[in-house]
């Protein structure tokens, strides 16, 4: 018999610096009406000082743990899905596990950008339904804002530092909370979204310069590439839970840019009041994005709880992830 799977707990975590689209016209030339009205975003909360992905990794992972009522000693595993690190290694799952005492787990991170919470759900999910583990921590953390050129305002604007996290552990009951998962890629489109990491050839074979580590996107050609596939993976993956569109609850799509969600929304006709969007205050804050918007949903009462949900995210790769999940009362 398949292995049920409870997500026991969500959280999440911003800085608590603001940075508004005000704000930015001191830097750039734009408006909180261009941005306003192109994206939907108002503010994005930004990193400071020597705050880093890993401290709200850390902290979101904390969360997490209290709501799920998990002993620590209990997770078996710790997957950080994060793409803007200080360093390669030690991991930024090895360092959240030091932090919050989980020593009995195996920690790795993963690189799916904005799908990063929902690759992490896919192989979790994997570990435990082939009882490889019992017990597995999720934890999207990302850092953006260390990596935008802030004089490039097709970019700069659009991005936020956050983090999320999710517990996933054996079901007490015969519910299984994830009822469908589908991951997608498509490399041949790496060039849409790109962060390079600076590094050098040896001098004695070349001399080089070195590339600064800022992201780079054609935004027409994600746009254009997300709202013509991102409706067929999502209706396949629904497909395959079983469930019919018009039974699930809410919709929980990836804060990228607000025209992008509503078109989402008008395709699958879902009603408005369900899609859920917190991109004013937030930006896109990449792999963190659908747990900040699903945590933040759940605590102030506009996803009610028990309900039906789909969880998608998109992202540079090109990466694209699904699930449609039960929610219980009490995981936020
Ligand atoms: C980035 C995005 C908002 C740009 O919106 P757009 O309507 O395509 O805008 P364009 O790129 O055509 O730019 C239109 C004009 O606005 C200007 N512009 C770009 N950024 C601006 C800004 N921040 N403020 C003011 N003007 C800006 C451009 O220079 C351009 O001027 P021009 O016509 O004189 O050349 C939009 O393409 C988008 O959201 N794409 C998806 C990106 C995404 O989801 N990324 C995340 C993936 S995880």
């Amino acid at each position: 018999m398949s292995i049920p799977i409870k997500i026991a707990g969500v959280s999440f975590q911003v800085p608590e610096a603001v940075v508004t689209n005000d704000d930015l016209t001191k830097i750039i030339d734009t408006s909180d009406e261009w941005i306003r009205t192109r994206t939907g975003i108002e503010r994005r909360h930004v990193l400071s000082g020597n705050e880093t992905a890993v401290d709200m990794g850390i902290k979101a992972a904390q969360k997490a743990i209290k709501q799920s009522k998990i002993n620590v000693e209990d997770i078996d595993y710790i997957i950080a899905a994060a793409s803007v690190e200080t360093h390669a290694y030690p991991s930024t799952a090895c360092e959240i596990q030091a932090a919050v005492g989980a020593m009995n787990a195996a920690c790795f991170d993963i690189t799916a950008a904005c799908s990063g919470l929902i690759y992490g759900m896919g192989i979790a999910r994997a570990l435990i339904k082939s009882e490889t583990a019992k017990t597995v921590l999720i934890v999207a953390t990302d850092a953006v804002s260390r990596c935008l050129d802030w004089s490039d305002r097709t970019t700069c604007v659009l991005f936020g530092d956050g983090a999320g996290a999710m517990m996933l552990t054996v079901s007490d009951d015969e519910q299984d909370d994830i009822l469908a998962v589908s991951l997608k890629a498509e490399g041949n489109l790496g060039d849409y979204i790109k962060m390079p990491i600076p590094g050098k050839n040896c001098p004695l074979v070349e001399p080089n310069e070195q590339e600064p580590m800022f992201v780079k996107m054609n935004g027409k050609e994600v746009y254009k590439y997300v709202v013509t596939k991102l409706p067929i993976y999502i209706e396949e993956c629904v497909e395959k839970s079983g469930l019919k569109m018009e039974e699930i609850d809410y919709l929980v799509p990836h804060q990228a840019n607000m025209r992008i969600i509503e078109a989402l929304e008008e395709r699958l006709k879902f009603n408005p009041e369900n899609v859920i969007s917190n991109i004013k205050d937030y930006a896109n804050t990449s792999a963190a994005s659908i747990p900040i918007a699903l945590t933040e949903a759940i605590q102030s009462g506009k996803i009610k709880l028990p309900a039906t949900a789909i969880l998608t995210g998109f992202g540079a790769g090109m990466t694209v992830g699904t699930t449609v999940v039960r929610l219980r009362e009490g995981i936020a």
